[in-house]
């Protein structure tokens, strides 16, 4: 029995040591960095209130958020670094009233920008954009990755409905391209434009939209976006897609080849050159319950290497990240077995991406 102690022992010393001199440098195989989590500054939550967004998307609540705790969850989860974003409804709260929106955006991008100057191996930042208002997106694009240092910028689903295919966000793509910048998609609900207004529409109103209508709005999206070529004319941006994509991996044949041979229309997408933007330009966060379901559909477009993780922390709470963390922790390997894709997964992806 002692023996058997002191063998176990030993093994475990050694496994551990030829853990922590290995080639990619990481101590701990399970070390992450979490591309998929908010950050919600006390006044985002006043003005959210304020503005009719207390119940975001249907939910009982906007979740309590500090700076400490989000540290303290990141020490138990094993989270090296939280890239921040402002969630669902986003910074442009009120149709049509661009300068609250431009300047909410503003105050939240510069909450983030402070916390990573204050912890800059902790914290990065996706900087929020005031869209639909194209000219203060276009002027926050400039202010956020050249003077406050985000890693890229956060974009929600649609912004009051303006899906992210829409011609007039052609600007919007036109100097992420140029700069070569990560965009964060994120879901929000669905929205309806209509006769210069617009309007949430989820026919399910019983239903709060994080549970399903979110993954239909990141589908939406993300074909609008290649239907219309905003992809094939942005091949510089990358983009992240939250939750393994939502709904959108099935419909990938569907879409690519309704375009072109049912509608005819002029643009150059084929299911393989969707496949081939998934491949070179898209990442897909793990986000929410991937395992053990939702990867595989996952998986015959991308491999480990486009695949970051994602916590969703507030708005999963602390004990729900760390249950998903554990189960992760046993489900992960089974899909990905060598320890070079869990390393990649986990961080070196994301280390790719990042600015410093
Ligand atoms: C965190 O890392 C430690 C090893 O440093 C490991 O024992 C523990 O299981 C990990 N926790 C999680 C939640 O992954
Ligand atoms: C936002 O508006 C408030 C109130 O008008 C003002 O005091 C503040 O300077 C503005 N902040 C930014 C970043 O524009
Ligand atoms: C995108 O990057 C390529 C190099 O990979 C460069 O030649 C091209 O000019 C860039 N396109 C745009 C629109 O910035
Ligand atoms: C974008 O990336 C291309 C290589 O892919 C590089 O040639 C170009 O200089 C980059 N542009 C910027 C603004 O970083």
């Amino acid at each position: 029995m002692i023996l058997f102690v002191a063998i176990s022992v030993l093994f475990w010393q050694l496994t551990s040591v030829v853990a922590m001199v290995d080639s990619h440098g990481a101590k701990n195989p399970f070390e992450r960095i979490d591309t998929h989590s908010h950050f919600v500054p006390p006044f985002y939550r006043d003005e959210s209130v304020k503005y009719g967004y207390g119940k975001p998307d249907g939910m009982p609540g906007i979740p309590a958020w500090t700076e400490e705790a989000h540290l303290e969850m990141m020490r138990k989860a094993n989270i090296t670094k939280s890239i921040l974003s402002i969630t669902s409804p986003g910074t442009h709260l009120v149709p049509g009233n661009d300068a609250l929106a431009r300047n909410l955006t503003r105050r939240c991008n510069e909450f983030a920008a402070n916390l990573k100057r204050r912890h800059p191996d902790k914290f990065g930042f996706w900087a929020s954009l005031p869209l639909p208002d194209v000219e203060g997106s276009l002027a926050e694009i400039d202010y956020a990755l050249n003077v406050l240092n985000a890693d890229g910028v956060a974009i929600l689903t649609n912004a009051h409905g303006v899906y992210l295919g829409n011609t007039v966000l052609g600007p919007i793509f036109e100097a992420l391209n140029k700069r070569n910048a990560t965009i964060f998609i994120h879901p929000t609900s669905p929205c309806l434009q209509h006769g210069g207004t617009s309007q949430i529409v989820a026919p399910l109103t019983q239903y709060p939209n994080p549970m399903f209508e979110f993954f239909f709005d990141t589908a939406r999206t993300v074909v609008d976006m290649f239907v219309s070529g905003t992809i094939d004319r942005s091949p510089n941006v990358t983009i992240i897609l939250s939750h393994a994509g939502g709904a959108i991996t099935p419909l990938v044949a569907r879409f690519s080849e309704f375009a072109t041979s049912i509608l005819g229309l002029p643009v150059k997408i084929s299911t393989e050159s969707v496949k081939k933007a998934f491949r070179t330009q898209f990442f897909f966060d793990l986000a929410g319950f991937v395992f053990p379901d939702q990867i595989h559909g996952l998986l015959p477009y991308v491999d480990a290497s486009r695949i970051l993780y994602g916590s969703d922390y507030p708005y999963t709470p602390e004990s729900g990240v760390l249950g998903i963390v554990e189960d992760m922790n046993q489900e992960l390997p089974q899909v990905f077995k060598d320890l070079h894709s869990q390393k990649a997964i986990y961080k070196e992806n994301a280390m790719e991406i990042l600015r410093a």
